[in-house]
């Protein structure tokens, strides 16, 4: 929710997004406006929180929720799909399954701390078509890609498992659009999701200022601030320790 305003403000190519603070105005844009959207909660990561809301029927149901009960932070019927599906492809684990279970019954701590989400409801322009999203994580002044493809039947990428990793398959403008936002930001570390519109430009679904290391392993190099490509394998957190190291020999110097 925050990324909207923040990513706005600094006229980012962020997906067209909507965020609504009290039922009234959320049903008054859910009369108004076209089908599908994309909903969101403000956490998650992996696709956990984020749904199609194919017709205005099911904004509706989603927009009863969002200012009644609420959603809780966990989604621990989406959790248990999840894991099955990655038990299928043999990414996952029956010990993984049985987590899953006692989770329907015993909430994550996770989500006790977090509580519920409500009181907001936030859409984004649906941006069809996209069999991947391209994730690009800028430290300093490298930058590297990974590309995410969907899953089965799904419009969701993150988290779906299948990852490529050659330097042919990223978009070269997600990488400048990314230092520049970054740059604005005055970042030292962010995430990018992009995913292309029928024009095929590159648009931001999120940022984030974390991510899961070990994913990145396999890129086979990274591109500088000009984007020239360094070829090579590469531990992407030491990055950040270089940084700062070298901010603190810079500031030594003064
Ligand atoms: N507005 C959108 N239009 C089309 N696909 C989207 C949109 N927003 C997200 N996605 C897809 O859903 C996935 C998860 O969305 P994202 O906002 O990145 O949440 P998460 O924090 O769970 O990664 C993305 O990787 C992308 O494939
Ligand atoms: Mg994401």
């Amino acid at each position: 929710m925050a990324q909207k305003y923040l990513l706005e403000a600094i006229n980012a190519p962020l997906v067209p997004t909507d965020v609504f603070y009290s039922r009234k105005d959320a049903i008054e844009y859910v009369k108004n406006t076209e089908f599908p959207k994309v909903f969101k909660l403000r956490g998650g990561a992996g696709s956990s929180n984020v749904k199609l809301l194919h017709t205005k029927a099911d904004a509706m149901k989603f927009v009863n929720r969002a200012f009644g009960v609420g959603f809780g932070s966990y989604d621990k019927w989406g959790n248990l799909k999840e894991v099955l599906r990655k038990y299928r492809l043999g990414k996952s684990t029956s010990r993984e399954i049985l987590k899953s279970l006692r989770r329907l019954i015993v909430s994550t701590e996770f989500a006790n701390i977090h509580g519920k989400q409500k009181g907001y409801m936030l859409f984004q322009k649906f941006i069809p078509n996209n069999t991947f999203d391209i994730r690009i994580i800028v430290i300093g002044d490298r930058a590297f890609a990974i590309k995410r493809m969907v899953r089965e039947n799904d419009f969701r990428a993150s988290g779906s498992g299948f990852v490529r990793y050659d330097r042919e398959e990223m978009d070269e403008r997600c990488v400048q659009i990314s230092f520049d936002v970054q740059k604005r930001l005055n970042a030292s570390c962010v995430a990018f999701d992009y995913v292309f519109d029928e024009d095929n430009n590159p648009l931001i679904v999120e940022i984030n200022y974390g991510y899961a290391i070990e994913v990145y392993y396999p890129c086979p190099g990274y591109w500088d601030r000009d984007l020239n490509w360094h070829e090579g394998k590469f531990i992407s957190v030491h990055f950040i320790i270089d940084d700062i190291v070298n901010s603190l020999q810079e500031a030594n110097k003064v």
